[in-house]
């Protein structure tokens, strides 16, 4: 296997069929590489859903949401972005997942590492793939930071809500969710995150906070949490930190949901179809570290 890195953020996988366990060296490997470049592309790659959650299981527990109702058959920790649907117009997958700057399980007290995806369908027109992943550096961001705004931030805590991602999203036209029930709420109630956090496997400082989900700043009034919000989110997106990753079908994409924010960008129609499987690793492993 080798790592071959981009200019900047991400590096692609070469030489390696992920369907099969990875040897020890390998694995390693893999788990440093997706700290230091954030995103790892390996394109190329026919796995199926168990050998998917078989590579993800090796970095963490998968998360299963019990809710989802598009997961492969008979395995619930393999979800189905798509927008395909069948032949009685039912929908084969989730068709909006993702679409804003965010970080995946940031609304929750405990916290993803990876996700790793697989593209089986990728929307093209004319020829050129839409529907593309971005990703932004949130290691570059974070050492960036003006210093004045890495003291006022170092030691504080952000408000993470699951809501505020979710109404952007249902307000989109077409949109097909509704609001959350009250219920769907208390499940998922807001959580303090740090601003700052040391990546566990970096060991370095990364920005961990995204226009996704994070509304309030712990402490400040309100016009000068909005403020400071503001000013981190223009900062973390500017694109000096951007990779965009156009896909291929084969492609398997796995990012570091710690050392980086991401969106996947909504610019095809119901007749581009776009079928990926995914799986999302919790940072169990490393709770200790995270919490240090
Ligand atoms: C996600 O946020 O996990 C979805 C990414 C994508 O569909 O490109």
């Amino acid at each position: 296997m080798r790592i071959v890195a981009n200019p900047g953020l991400g590096a692609r996988l070469l030489d390696v069929d992920l369907a099969r366990e990875l040897d020890g060296p390998d694995f390693d490997a893999l788990l440093a590489g997706l700290g230091r470049h954030g995103v790892l592309h390996a394109p190329g790659q026919a796995m199926d859903a168990a050998q998917l959650a078989a590579l993800g299981a090796r970095l963490g527990t998968l998360e299963v949401n019990v809710a989802n109702k598009y997961h492969a058959p008979g395995i619930p920790e393999v979800m189905i972005l798509s927008n395909k649907r069948d032949a009685e117009g039912r929908a084969l997958g989730l068709g909006d997942a993702g679409q804003g700057w965010h970080t995946d399980m940031s609304y929750s007290a405990d916290i993803a590492l990876a996700n790793i995806l697989h593209a089986k369908e990728v929307p093209l027109r004319d020829g050129v793939a839409l529907g593309s992943t971005q990703f932004l550096d949130m290691h570059a961001a974070a050492a960036e930071l003006p210093e004045e705004i890495a003291t006022r931030i170092r030691g504080r805590r952000a408000l993470h809500d699951f809501e505020k991602f979710w109404d952007m999203v249902r307000k989109r036209p077409g949109s097909e969710r509704g609001p959350l029930t009250a219920e769907q709420r208390a499940k998922k109630p807001p959580v303090w995150q740090p601003m700052l956090r040391r990546h566990p496997i970096t060991g370095r400082e990364v920005l961990y906070c995204n226009p996704g989900y994070a509304t309030v700043i712990e402490g400040l009034e309100k016009p000068e949490s909005d403020a400071l919000l503001a000013f981190l989110f223009r900062h973390q997106t500017q694109t000096k930190y951007l990779y965009a990753h156009s896909w291929s079908a084969g492609d398997v994409l796995m990012w570091d949901n710690i050392g980086t924010i991401h969106n996947a960008v909504a610019d095809y129609s119901e007749a581009e179809p776009r079928y990926i499987l995914r799986v999302q690793v919790m940072a169990d492993r490393y709770t200790e570290a995270l919490a240090a």
